[in-house]
C-alpha cells in the first residue's frame, strides 16, 4: 500500500496513508498559493510545527469540523485544548504511536509565538513512520543544525526542507543539510509564498542532483508524490 503526500503550498502537506489522512501546519486561508479552501479538507490527524500563522493556520475550525485531533508540543496542544481541540502534547526527541504510525518530535531553531502572544513553547519538526514503514522528515521552519545527521541515521524516504531564507534556512544551508540527512527524496517547502522568501526552487534541485544522490523533486502545489 502507498503513501501518497502531497505539497499544498508553504508549508502545507497532506499525508495519505492507507487508513489516515494527515494534514501538517494546515495554513490554507491566505495562503497564496494553496489549492485548496480549507472548507473543503477532511482529516483525522493535524500536526503542527509551531505557533506563527503561516503554520497555526486554519487548525482550529479544521479541528472542530473534522475532529481531527492535533499533534504539537506540550504548549500548543494544551493552549488548543482549551479552546475545546482534541490535542496530543509531545515534547522534542519524544515519539508516540498513532494509528497512522509513529511521530518523532525533532529539533527545529525558529519561534513559535501563538497569535494572541501566548507561549507557544519551541518550534519542532516532525519525523514520522507511517505503518507503511515510510519514513517521512518535515523539518519545518528551522536553520540548518548538525543533528539533522542524526535524524538522518534513521534512513528517511522523503525530506520536507525549506529553501526560503530570511526566515528559515536559504538554498545554500538546505543543500547542506540534504547531504546530512541523505534522503532518498527531498522536496523544497516554505519558499516563494512572499517576496521576502523568493527563491529559484529548480535551480536548487540541480545543485542537490549534482552535487548529492538524493533525488530533489520540485512540487508544484496540490502536486503529490507516492512512497
Ligand atoms: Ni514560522
Ligand atoms: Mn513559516
Amino acid at each position: 500500500m502507498s503513501t501518497t503526500v502531497t505539497w499544498l503550498g508553504h508549508s502545507t502537506l497532506s499525508i495519505e496513508t492507507a487508513k489516515h489522512r494527515l494534514i501538517i501546519d494546515p495554513f490554507f486561508t491566505g495562503n497564496p498559493s494553496c489549492p485548496l479552501k480549507a472548507e473543503d479538507v477532511t482529516c483525522d490527524y493535524i500536526l503542527v510545527s509551531h505557533g506563527h500563522g503561516d503554520h497555526l493556520g486554519d487548525c482550529i475550525p479544521l479541528a472542530k469540523r473534522t475532529g481531527a485531533k492535533v499533534i504539537a508540543n506540550y504548549e500548543i496542544a494544551s493552549w488548543l485544548e482549551k479552546q475545546g481541540i482534541k490535542a496530543h502534547g509531545m515534547q522534542h526527541g519524544g515519539g508516540h504511536d498513532f494509528p497512522f504510525g509513529r511521530v518523532k518530535m525533532t529539533l527545529a531553531f525558529h519561534g513559535s509565538a501563538l497569535p494572541d502572544g501566548s507561549y507557544g513553547g519551541n518550534p519542532c519538526g516532525f519525523l514520522i513512520t507511517t505503518r507503511e514503514r515510510k519514513k517521512i522528515y518535515d523539518a519545518a521552519d528551522t536553520g540548518l543544525f548538525g543533528d539533522m545527521k542524526l535524524i538522518g541515521e534513521e534512513g528517511i524516504d522523503l525530506a520536507f526542507l525549506p529553501i526560503g531564507d530570511n526566515y528559515t534556512m536559504g538554498p545554500d544551508d538546505a543543500l547542506r543539510a540534504v547531504k546530512m540527512l541523505t534522503p532518498r527524496k527531498v522536496v523544497p517547502i516554505h519558499y516563494s509564498t512572499w517576496p521576502p522568501i523568493e527563491q529559484d526552487a529548480e535551480a536548487w534541485a540541480s545543485r542537490v542532483r549534482w552535487e548529492t544522490s538524493s533525488e530533489a523533486v520540485v512540487l508544484s502545489a496540490g502536486e503529490s508524490l507516492q512512497l
